[in-house]
């Protein structure tokens, strides 16, 4: 792998996905691996990433010396590069001009890593100090008004840096700089593709399980779907899912799981409905935390006696989780195949029915999980399908759920999709609540008559993560035909408002 290590600001995802993007397979790992730890896992090459702290700084995370004796390719971004100038014997100033944000870039030997660029451009700088001198050997390529050093090369010994991110959006030609590094002067051959990851996936299943039989449990979400197509491509029958339906998700959703899934991939699939039963512990409830408990809970119940009948059946060893390389990185995890038991994470499983979990999409990222859902043939709609919360359009709607109030609601949200997709906006947003505001009535006037009917809110979102967001400028054209639609089309619904709330202060959902 192209080993990317992390000293501790957000940037190292974005560089492994960067990485990835050229075709190379790269792993984060932590700056507190040694030397020998990092050339245990033979890489390719390291890229060291940027970071909140200053060389100057006591603890400064550094970088050992040894690691450039290794022979292996080593490019330093930001921190990187200045715990990198530093090791070689480098100068690294505080020279009080700090630079943050757009900056021009005066290219003055363009070298290897900066062959394809134009004298100036604008980069994206993020830094207070500043290497002022380059080690012994290396080429000074580039500066800036605050950098008087800002790309540093050795091609004989295949070292580089730079002080700005070029994996960031804002450095333009910031992929080229990664990609002549990486293949011009580090040497390596594009050879990761979502073929090769399929391929891979399939044999690691193969090892793992044997012929052992294997459940999971489908949500209609991407990743359940994703890992479990990967799993029925490498054991075939072996694998059953199961998929409870909660009554709580929006139309067509269940559809798409019971029929477009089961036709596109061949999988053994167990349907519960278990709608009724949902809806009955729902009945009065407005409070919700008491929701997302009461249908946590049910779901846990639910397939819990699903899986018992399946085990029984086929003796199940195995439970697929659909866990992505994000979380993986969070949690301070390596890459290495988890082995614990299922209720450590789908949650409240009892112990006698403790599986080892099958994890095939641990070492990917979302837009990864999607190209691989697209290439094993999962229908669009759900590889594409926007975030929705587990605990579904109970939490969209404010007040008690009711069957009539879900069929408001699948109503007036399936006019909301179907005008985003026709207007070729889903790929724009992060994600489209439609909330029925249940309890609240007020006045209109429909034809002849008065109408007392439900407001709804349209809560459209961009966003990168969740953790905040923005809300979205949809245009006014598109949100005049979804508000015409939902009032002709939704008897019930009166009014169609628009939530203009950032997050924070705003939360995405309404509860
Ligand atoms: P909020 O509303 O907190 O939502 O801004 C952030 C993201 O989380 C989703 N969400 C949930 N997902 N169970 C889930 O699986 C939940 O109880 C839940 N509540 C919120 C929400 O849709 C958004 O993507």
């Amino acid at each position: 792998p192209v080993l990317v290590v992390d000293f501790g600001a957000q940037y190292a995802q974005l560089i492994a996905r960067r990485v990835r993007e050229l075709q190379l397979y790269s792993e984060i790992v932590p700056h507190s691996a040694s030397v020998s730890e990092l050339l245990a896992r033979d890489p390719a090459a390291i890229v060291l990433s940027g970071g909140p702290a200053s060389v100057y700084a006591e603890d400064a995370p550094g970088v050992d010396p040894a690691l450039f004796d290794a022979g292996v390719p080593v490019f330093g971004i930001c921190y990187g590069f200045q715990a990198m100038a530093r090791a070689l014997g480098g100068t690294v100033a505080q020279t009080g001009r700090r630079e943050f944000g757009g900056t021009p870039l005066v290219v003055d030997t363009p070298g290897a890593v900066l062959a394809d660029l134009p004298a100036e451009q604008s980069v994206w700088m993020s830094h207070n100090d500043a290497v002022t001198v380059a080690p012994g050997g290396f080429a000074v390529t580039a500066h800036s008004a605050g950098a008087p050093v800002a790309a540093f090369e050795n091609t004989a010994q295949r070292l580089a840096g730079v002080q700005f991110h070029p994996e960031v959006a804002h450095t333009p030609r910031g992929q080229d700089v990664l990609r002549r590094f990486l293949f011009d002067v580090a040497g390596l051959t594009p050879n990761w593709t979502t073929g090769s990851v399929i391929d891979d996936q399939v044999a690691a299943i193969r090892a793992q399980v044997g012929d052992a039989a294997v459940l999971c449990a489908l949500s209609g979400g991407v990743d359940s779907a994703v890992a479990a197509a990967l799993v029925h491509k490498a054991i075939g029958d072996q694998l059953t899912c199961v998929f409870v339906d909660h009554g709580l998700l929006r139309a067509g959703e269940a559809e798409q799981v019971e029929r477009d899934y089961v036709a596109a991939t061949g999988i053994k699939l167990k349907v519960v409905d278990a709608a009724e039963t949902f809806l009955g512990q729902l009945a009065g409830v407005t409070d919700p935390e008491q929701k997302r408990k009461i249908i946590g809970r049910e779901f846990i119940r639910t397939f819990e006696a699903a899986a018992r009948e399946v085990a029984a059946a086929e003796g199940v060893q195995f439970l697929v989780q659909g866990t992505l390389y994000p979380d993986v990185v969070e949690s301070g995890g390596g890459t290495g195949t988890a082995n614990i038991k299922s209720h450590h994470n789908v949650g409240g499983l009892p112990d006698d029915l403790a599986f080892t979990l099958v994890e095939p999409l641990r070492t990917l990222f979302k837009d990864e999980v999607r190209a691989i859902g697209a290439e094993l043939g999962l229908p669009t709609e759900m590889v594409q399908r926007h975030p929705f919360p587990g605990p579904g359009l109970a939490i969209r709607i404010i007040g008690a759920v009711t069957p009539e109030r879900l069929a408001m609601l699948r109503a007036a949200d399936l006019v909301a999709r179907e005008e985003l997709t026709a207007a070729g906006l889903d790929g724009e947003i992060w994600q489209f609540p439609v909330v029925l505001l249940a309890d609240v009535r007020s006045v209109g006037v429909q034809g002849d008559g008065r109408t007392y009917g439900h407001p709804v809110v349209l809560r459209p979102v961009v966003s990168e993560d969740a953790m905040t967001a923005d809300w979205a400028k949809l245009p006014y054209e598109v949100l005049a035909r979804i508000s015409t639609r939902i009032t002709n089309e939704v008897p019930e619904v009166n009014r169609v408002t628009l939530d203009i709330t950032s997050k924070p202060p705003g939360t995405i959902e309404w509860e």
